[in-house]
């Protein structure tokens, strides 16, 4: 192992933060090597606001299904795909701009989520912690007028950064033997590597709650994909200029 798979394996979402602040070089640092990740066709489709203002966390916090760790973290990142960027370059040359259907959100899409991780890494490089915030996708239209982005600008996530005040344990991940195949696509691996999987997770809810929970990871999925939602977004994305029909 290196020095960088170690900090990378040692991940875990941090939701408690001292008062310590987090000083603006480090800061900066961070978005340098965010801005390091590999971007498709060099696009660097994203932006990331970032949010220090107490009310302004205070209604995302609320927005994002009342997080208090959205609340109380001194900083607060929010990395959109960004394809507006893409389009004032197509003005500037007065060329015409395809920015319409899934590829190029999938670019914006995948360029945030690189940049976004790389930051962390580097955050926690620092003895940062931080988690992300799908929940800001609850209400992606306040989330975009609170932040004032335009069209063509879609909220993918927050995240939480501050020096932690909590030291939860290491969440077990899917056996190997149903992430990496070799060569071809193992099905006959899923569910045998599920239900060990199962096991794992319920060992490890049982662990960390004195046996009040006790699910499996097959079980809390199915709850969790039993309802669709955030049925908004396809609309609010087309509303943005993205036509992805
Ligand atoms: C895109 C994304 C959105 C997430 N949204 C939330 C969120 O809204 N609130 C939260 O507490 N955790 C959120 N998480 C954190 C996950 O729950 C967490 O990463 C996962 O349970 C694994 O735990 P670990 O990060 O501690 O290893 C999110 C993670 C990702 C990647």
């Amino acid at each position: 192992m290196t020095e960088t798979t170690i900090l990378i394996q040692n991940h875990r979402s941090i939701r408690k933060y001292s008062s310590k602040p987090i000083n603006d070089a480090i800061l900066q640092d961070l978005f340098l090597s965010a801005q390091s990740a590999s971007s498709s066709h060099n696009v660097q489709a994203y932006s990331i606001i970032v949010v220090k203002d107490k009310e302004k966390k205070d209604k995302i916090s609320k927005l994002a299904g009342d997080q208090k760790w959205v609340r109380e973290c001194p900083v607060l990142l929010v990395f959109c795909a960004d394809l507006f960027k893409m389009k004032t370059a197509c003005e500037m040359n007065d060329a015409p701009y395809a920015l319409n259907g899934i590829e190029n959100l999938i670019v914006g899409i995948v360029d945030t989520a690189l940049a976004a991780q790389t930051l962390l890494i580097g955050a926690e490089s620092y003895g940062l912690g931080g988690v992300y915030i799908g929940g800001i996708r609850n209400d992606v239209n306040q989330v975009s007028q609170l932040l004032e982005l335009p069209e063509y600008v879609i909220p993918i996530a927050g995240m939480c950064l501050g020096y932690p005040d909590d030291n939860p344990g290491k969440k077990p991940r899917q056996p190997l033997s149903i992430v990496v195949h070799d060569e071809y696509y193992r099905k006959d691996n899923i569910v045998p590597g599920l239900l060990d999987y199962d096991d794992i997770m319920s060992e490890y809810y049982s662990n960390r709650t004195d046996g009040e929970k006790t699910s499996g990871w097959t079980e809390l999925m199915a709850e969790y994909l039993a309802s669709e939602r955030r049925l908004d977004l396809k609309e609010f994305i087309i509303e943005k200029g993205i036509k992805i029909i």
